[in-house]
């Protein structure tokens, strides 16, 4: 298995051209199932989830050509309407073909996603979402079963949902399944993200009729058929925080290049309360930091608030930074799985409940680290960046999930990130 060998206390300069969005092309790709038409998609990331994606919906019947930076998608013959527990268990986002399958061809089985590092994550409100459009759902040997054949034309039924939870995939979801069914599906309590306004938007050029997107209620009129649409992938607002986020630790100026910062709005705010100097410009966010910075209390929260999977890299900022802080997480109830690795590196900190309690001001040490999700391992990379020494993150499978050459992109501002195997 790969590791990455982190050499640290370099600054860093110079700019980062950020990716298309995993959690935005992820949805897009699996929207291509709504419509027997090509869908073209550009600016999609090169990541392990997508090619997870990929094969998910090739096993569908997907007919997928790919070259450099798009992906052309043809949902004409599916001869599949069931997600298998081997690709579901790899890549939770995969219970988001149910709501299309469905909605299209009347019938879908797919795997539960069952836990995950992070939580226990359930995906009840997406069912019940679809229940309330009239399908029949059974839970069987860890599959979900839905259907909408006892229904007219086994079309779904547009109902007004009131979602318990702000749930970003359950919105897509029930959206994706929305815009085919007969009639208006109000989705009330949805989630703001803008990947999520990314997905409806693709949508529309489908041919969807959605509005409220980006507000907490949304309107869908169902359509007899989407068609073909290109579209281009939103920018990864948590990868471009990441490298931000690393900027500041080392000290250093780099330009973030193609990004949109009215799309990280809280995170933009809890860089400048810890000192750096950050500049905006249209497309591109310059960070400058003399590595000296002031911890920052936060609490995650669904968008606009400050995002979940910025927490752990702000946890690893906070743990050299000056000052006692908190930083509570709201969404996940088990995602500080990173702080007893950065301990291990010389980090302080208390878990009381969901706070994490960070003494700052410690400097951290390279050490032998282990991944356990996407974001906990991009946490583990920041603080190797900053540390003393060398650090060695081992499983790093979960940051090929989600980072698009992330060593290449650091090295070329002055990191140095060694790749064995
Ligand atoms: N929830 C329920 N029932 C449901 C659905 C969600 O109780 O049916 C709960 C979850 O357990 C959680 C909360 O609602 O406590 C919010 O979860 P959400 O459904 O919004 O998470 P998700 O859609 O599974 C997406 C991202 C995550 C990101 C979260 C929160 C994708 C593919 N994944 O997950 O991204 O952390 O929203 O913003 O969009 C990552 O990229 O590292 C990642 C984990």
């Amino acid at each position: 298995m790969d590791k990455l060998i982190i050499q640290g206390q370099s600054k860093l300069f110079g700019d980062v051209l950020i990716s298309g969005a995993k959690n935005a092309a992820l949805p897009i790709l699996i929207g291509s199932l709504l419509t027997s038409d090509k869908l073209t998609l550009t600016n999609v990331p090169k990541l392990f989830d997508i090619n997870t994606t990929v094969k998910l919906l090739q096993f569908l019947g997907v007919g997928i050509s790919k070259d450099e930076d798009s992906i052309e998608l043809i949902a004409k013959s599916i001869n599949h309407i069931d997600a298998p527990y081997d690709l579901v268990k790899t890549m939770r986002a995969s219970v988001l073909v149910l709501g299309p399958l469905l909605s299209r061809f009347g019938k879908a089985r797919v795997s539960l996603p069952g836990g995950c590092a992070i939580g226990s994550r359930p995906v009840d409100i997406h069912i019940r979402g679809l229940e309330a459009m009239g399908a029949k759902i059974t839970i069987d040997q860890g599959y979900i079963n839905a259907s909408s054949e006892h229904l007219p034309d086994a079309k779904l039924l547009g109902a007004k949902i009131y979602m318990d939870q702000v749930t970003v995939t359950g919105t897509e979801n029930l959206m994706m399944a929305a815009t085919l069914a007969r009639g208006e599906t109000v989705l009330e309590n949805a989630a703001k993200e803008p990947e999520v306004i990314d997905l409806g938007n693709c949508l529309i050029k489908m041919g969807a009729k959605i509005s409220g997107l980006g507000t907490d209620k949304v309107i869908i009129q169902g359509v007899e058929n989407l068609s073909g649409t290109n579209h281009r992938i939103m920018f990864d607002r948590i990868e471009a925080g990441t490298y931000l986020v690393a900027a500041a630790m080392t000290g250093g100026e780099i330009c973030c290049q193609g990004v949109d910062a009215d799309q990280m709005g809280a995170v933009i705010q809890k860089l400048q309360e810890t000192g750096v100097k950050i500049r905006i410009d249209k497309d591109k966010i310059t960070i400058k930091s003399d590595g000296r910075l002031k911890a920052v209390n936060l609490k995650t929260l669904p968008y606009p608030g400050f995002p979940t999977d910025m927490q752990a890299q702000f946890v690893a900022m906070n743990a050299m930074a000056d000052g006692v802080s908190e930083v509570t997480e709201t969404i996940f109830e088990n995602r500080f799985m990173h702080v007893q690795e950065l301990v291990r590196m010389g980090a302080i900190i208390d878990i009381k409940q969901n706070t994490a309690i960070i003494r700052g001001g410690e400097e951290l040490c390279g050490a032998n680290v282990m991944a356990t999700d996407l974001r906990a391992s991009a946490s583990l990379v920041l603080a190797g960046l900053a540390a003393k020494g060398e650090t060695i993150i081992e499983r790093i499978y979960h940051l090929d999930r989600g980072y698009e050459s992330l060593e290449e992109k650091f090295n070329q501002i002055g990191a140095k990130i060694k790749r064995i195997n």
